[in-house]
């Protein structure tokens, strides 16, 4: 059985609550962005690296639905669990997110969606493209607790828009994990994109390579592909517009690839489930991490 077929095979986590948190930090975290941690009860699922959750504001807020969030970190404290999360306030739900003091209290539905295979076996590469380093830190914390090291590709526009630069050294350090900076303007690391980066680093590393990856879709696009074309596995965070977060709505849809339409043809069916149909597959049940040769990317937005 291939890897890709054992993946159709893998159950998909489920699982998830929704309950009240409070919050007890919320601090600025650099070039325009929040850090902000979450205690909930330990009864809420401990999420894996590349799993989110829905934050969804209390009355009066501005808005109606929850905002998907991916989880940054995961701490114990007691019979609490705290959830570490990064995030820009870009718009009217995480501005108004942005208000509050700790304290304060939401509600948190999760753990939802399917996290990185951090087990998959090989040199795991972790790629993050500025804001998208938030599942990724968590990613080498786990790798680090598993006692695996990991090769940190991180690019952004610029030096500032590094975000998180300082834990990704912290969290490297502790591990003994390696960081590979690149930015656009040349300002910290390599001028050039994050793919430049690991085409020029990628010869260095120990085979076989194992791609996670996070950041605007068109570098996981740059990054899917150049995996794909080395016979690298890649395993990409996508982000769509979400609603429900659990499959219900219909309204996050990841168009497949044809591989991946035929075996979810082959596997699944044509039987309603709150994953996609054998065109679309929805990014808050099956994703938001997907292999990269699951996606039909002259379709992706
Ligand atoms: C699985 C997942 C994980 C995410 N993790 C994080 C995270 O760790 N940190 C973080 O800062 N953001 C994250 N996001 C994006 C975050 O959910 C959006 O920024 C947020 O929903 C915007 O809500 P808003 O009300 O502030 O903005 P809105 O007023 O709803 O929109 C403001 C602007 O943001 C755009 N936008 C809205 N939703 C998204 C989205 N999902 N992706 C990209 N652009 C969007 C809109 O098109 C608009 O231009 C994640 C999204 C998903 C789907
Ligand atoms: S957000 Fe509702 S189906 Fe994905």
């Amino acid at each position: 059985m291939s890897r890709a077929q054992a993946a159709a095979k893998k159950p998909l986590r489920s699982g998830w609550s929704q309950v009240a948190a409070e919050v007890v930090r919320h601090q600025d975290y650099g070039a325009g962005h929040r850090w902000l941690d979450l205690e909930v009860p330990r009864t809420f699922g401990r999420p894996v690296p590349g799993q989110f959750v829905q934050l969804l504001l209390r009355a009066p807020a501005p808005v109606l639905l929850p905002r998907p969030m991916s989880v940054a970190a995961v701490g114990e404290r007691g019979n609490r669990r705290v959830l570490g999360f990064l995030y820009g306030p870009v718009g009217s739900g995480t501005r108004a997110l942005a208000q509050h003091a700790e304290g304060d209290r939401l509600e948190v539905l999760g753990p939802l969606g399917q996290g990185y295979p951090l087990e998959t076996p090989g040199t795991p590469v972790l790629v993050a493209g500025g804001r998208g380093v938030a599942p990724l830190l968590f990613a080498a914390e786990a790798l680090g607790a598993a006692g695996r090291r990991c090769e940190f590709f991180f690019g952004a526009r610029n030096k500032a828009a590094l975000v998180g630069l300082e834990d990704a050294h912290r969290q490297l350090d502790r591990h003994g994990g390696r960081l590979h900076l690149a930015t656009d303007d040349g300002s910290k690391g390599m001028r050039g994109t994050v793919v430049d980066l690991l085409e020029r680093a990628a010869g260095r590393l120990p085979p076989p390579l194992v791609i996670h990856a996070c950041g605007p879709h068109a570098m996981l696009e740059a990054v899917g592909l150049w995996a794909m074309r080395r016979g690298s596995p890649a395993f990409l965070a996508m982000e769509s517009v979400m609603a429900c977060g659990t499959g219900v709505c219909r309204g996050c849809p990841m168009p497949r690839s044809p591989e991946a339409k035929a075996r979810y043809l082959e596997t699944r069916g044509d039987a309603p489930s709150l994953l996609g149909n054998a065109e679309y597959a929805m990014c808050c049940t099956e994703g938001p991490v997907f292999s990269a040769g699951d996606l039909d990317w002259e379709r992706v937005d």
